[in-house]
Parts: structure tokens; sequence; C-alpha cells
């Protein structure tokens, strides 16, 4: 026996019963990017591998060991997005959407990265974000922050998420602090978790959010990165910070949070929940005002946020939307012989165009009357329309209810539409 292909670890399927929730939180974001009047761009899922190590940064872990790269048939090294911030500056200054402009800008489809999956945390995952170039001062900062709050008040999840910022200031500031915190932990070096040993010679702020408990007990008397900010820096936080007390959005000022991306500066954020277990992140964002210039283009401040659609949905199957019923249709015809399986055709078609909001299943494969029936049922559609060779000669049509009390009615075909038009139920003329 041949053995069966399954998907590959860590990439999902997303089943027809579970895509009615995908499909509303794709309209939620839809909604809310459009009352914020931003614009969708839509890159290439693969793009040249440089691009990911000049922008995410060479010491990441997305980069020294994430990244899905391949030769392609030209021996070009080529990687799966793992991320989409990197390929909308490539876009917005490739066709110069981003010099002397204000951009604002929203995504979301799948990215890449070779992590061990776990609930939450996958291979292929789903994004969406937002980037907003063009503006330097907070009160960008704080329209992205206010957008992303009003995502979860919009999906039913704000009281189950909380907000933490900090800032990381500008790279000169950060490198005083560094060289600072490398001369704080290099006596401590051999008490520090593995990971944080490494991190030391390579990436020394990711230490700072180690998950490892000895680790942060060493670095309760560390030095912190609010001290090293200049007087500009911290007026820009502040302002930030203001900006979301007087829009009554609660957070948590966290000095330990340094995001995995090298390409930050000043604020960075993380919305987080503890419904998820380790995978707490469910978005993160922050100010880079260097990546554009970092890859060629003219300096352009910019800030934005990218969200874990999966993560969402656990949460929505948890705390709002509920599991939905799988119903695929609102009116199953039936037909009872050739001569009817023609007419049903045209019938169903003139259905679909008089009421484009219902779902109209034509049933094919024949059989007799209880068989289809019976799929109709399965169905959950609310009606049953009925054709045979006697409703044919006199130009006539059976309209069975199936849902509530059974009634059952014979129409003129020409009636047919209206009558379903009155009786199909309110919530199906969305
Ligand atoms: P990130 O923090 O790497 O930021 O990812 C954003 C979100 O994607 C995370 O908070 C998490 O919800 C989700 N996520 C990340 N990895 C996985 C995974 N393996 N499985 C499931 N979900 C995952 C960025 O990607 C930045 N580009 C965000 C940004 C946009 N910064 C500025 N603009």
């Amino acid at each position: 026996m041949t053995k069966n292909i399954q998907a590959l670890r860590g990439m999902s399927d997303i089943l027809p019963a579970q895509v009615g929730l995908w499909q509303k939180l794709e309209t939620a974001i839809r909604e809310l990017t459009s009352s914020y009047a931003y614009q969708e761009i839509r890159t290439p899922i693969v793009e040249s591998t440089g691009l990911f190590q000049r922008s995410i940064g060479e010491e990441t872990d997305i980069v020294a060991k994430e990244m899905y790269t391949f030769a392609d048939r030209n021996q070009e090294s080529i990687t799966l997005r793992p991320e989409g911030t990197a390929a909308v500056v490539r876009a917005g200054q490739q066709h110069g959407l981003l010099y002397n402009q204000e951009q604002r800008l929203w995504y979301a489809g799948p990215m890449f990265r070779y992590e061990r999956p776990q609930k939450g945390r996958y291979r292929q995952f789903h994004q969406f974000g937002v980037e907003f170039y063009g503006v330097a001062s907070a009160d960008a900062d704080a329209e992205v922050l206010l957008m992303s709050a009003q995502l979860w008040k919009k999906l039913g999840l704000f009281e189950h998420v909380s907000l933490e910022v900090n800032s990381i200031g500008l790279a000169a500031e950060r490198e005083a602090y560094k060289q600072a915190l490398i001369d704080y932990l290099t006596p401590l070096a051999e008490r520090l978790d593995e990971d944080s040993q490494r991190r030391l010679q390579t990436n020394v702020l990711r230490i700072l959010d180690s998950k490892n408990e000895q680790t942060q007990a060493l670095l309760a008397d560390a030095p912190v990165l609010s001290d090293f900010l200049t007087e500009q820096s911290q007026a820009h936080f502040a302002r930030v910070c203001q900006l979301l007390d007087y829009a009554g959005i609660t957070y948590r000022v966290n000095p330990r949070l340094v995001r995995g991306l090298d390409y930050y500066n000043h604020t960075v954020f993380e919305w987080v929940t503890d419904q998820l277990g380790a995978q707490s992140a469910i978005l993160g964002g922050g100010r880079y005002d260097t990546l554009v210039e970092q890859l060629g283009g003219r300096p352009t401040p910019a800030v934005g946020f990218a969200m874990g659609v999966e993560r969402i949905v656990l949460l929505l199957e948890q705390h709002a939307f509920g599991q939905d019923t799988v119903q695929s249709a609102d009116i199953y015809m039936i037909a009872l012989g050739q001569n009817a399986e023609q007419v049903s055709f045209l019938l169903a078609q003139s259905l679909r165009d008089a009421l484009p909001y219902a779902r109209v299943l034509q049933h094919c494969g024949g059989g007799a009357m209880k068989k289809q029936m019976k799929r109709a049922d399965r169905s959950q559609a609310q009606f049953a329309v009925i054709l045979g060779d006697d409703e044919i000669a006199q130009e006539q049509v059976i309209v069975k209810s199936l849902r509530g009390q059974s009634d059952q009615v014979v129409l003129a075909q020409s009636a047919l539409v209206s009558y379903l038009e009155t009786h199909l139920h309110e919530n199906n003329k969305g």
C-alpha cells in the first residue's frame, strides 16, 4: 500500500468548519483598515534572501535559524518571507511610494518561520500588518497603537489582552547601553542560561527578554535602557504614553521589551494574552526610522505592527464568535429526471441572479426523491425547490420549507423568486 502524503509539519489546512471564523476576522480587518484610511498592498511570498538579512538582522533568531531559504534554478538565494515589513519597504521604494510622502499601508498573508511547532506557533502562519511611513512624531505611533486597540474592541477581545510598551531609543543610545549591559553581565556569564551566554557575544539586548528565571533574577540589578536615552528620545516616548492615556488605553511600560527584529528604534510594543500558554504575543510592532535608508532609500520615518492571525482565531474560538455551525446552503434544488435536471439548472441560475445573497445548491448525481431530500436536509438549507415532470409540464415548482413547520407550496415558476425573497430568513439578506 502506498503511504498517504500529509501536510508538512507546522503547516495547517484551514478546513471549511474553521474558515467562517477566518472570514469574520478578515472582514473586521478590512473594515478597520478602511475606517482608518489605510490602503492594501500585496507583495510576493518569496524575496531575495538579502532583503531579510539586511533588515531583520543577521544575529536574530529569524535570520540565523528560522528562514526557509533555497537556491532557485538559477542558483540565486531566495527566501519564503518570514515577516511583512521588509517586503513592504522594498516594494514601497521600488515603486516610489515612500519618498517625501505619507503612506498608510496594510497587508495580510502567509509568513514562514522554521520554528518548533506548538499551540499558537507554526511554520506557515498568517499575519495582518500595517505600516505607516512619512511621519516621525509620536502621534503616528499612537495612531497605529489605537488602531490595534480598536481591533480588539471590534472583535470582543479587549478584556482578554493587554499592552506592553517600551522605548529602545536611537542606535547610538542603544550602543552605549549594550556596552554597559555587557560589562554588567560578563562577570556573571557562567550563571546565564546557554542561549543568553551565546547572546552575550551576538545580540546582548535579547538577553533582557529571556524566559529563563535565573537569568531574569541576574538582570534585577542590571543597568536600564531608559537611563541611556537622551531627553529628546524620552520626550518622544512620553508623548506616546500621554496619547494612550488620553485615549483611555491602559498599558504597562516593560523596560525589558526589546523585540526580536533588529530594525526598531524608539517605541516598541506588544499586545499579549494569558490565554494561549507559551505563545502569549498576539501582536508586535514599533517604530523603525532607519530601515528604508538601510535598504537603499532616503531617510523615511516609519512605524507599524503585525498580528498573528492563528493566535487571534484561537482567542476568538475561546471567547468571542464561538463555533460556527457549517451551513452549506440556503436553497437546495431537487430535480427528478433528466428533463427536470436541465430546467433546474436554469432555474437555479435565475435564483442566483435575483437573490445574490442566497447560496443555491444544485443537487447533482440524480437519484430518488428520498435520497435527494436527505441531502437537502443535511445541507441545512431553509428551502428545497423540487422539480419533476409534472411540474415542468405545468411550469410550476414545489417549494418545501425544511426548517420550522414543514409546509409545502406549489407555485408558478415565475413566482419563485418573489416567494423566496419574502420567505428567506432576514439574516441571509446581508
Ligand atoms: P513579530 O513579533 O515577529 O513582528 O511577529 C508579529 C506577530 O506574528 C507575533 O506577535 C505573533 O502573534 C505572530 N507570529 C510570529 N511568529 C509566529 C509563528 N511561528 N506562528 C504563529 N504566529 C506567529 C513582525 O513580524 C514585524 N514585522 C512586525 C512589525 C510590522 N513591526 C513593524 N511593522
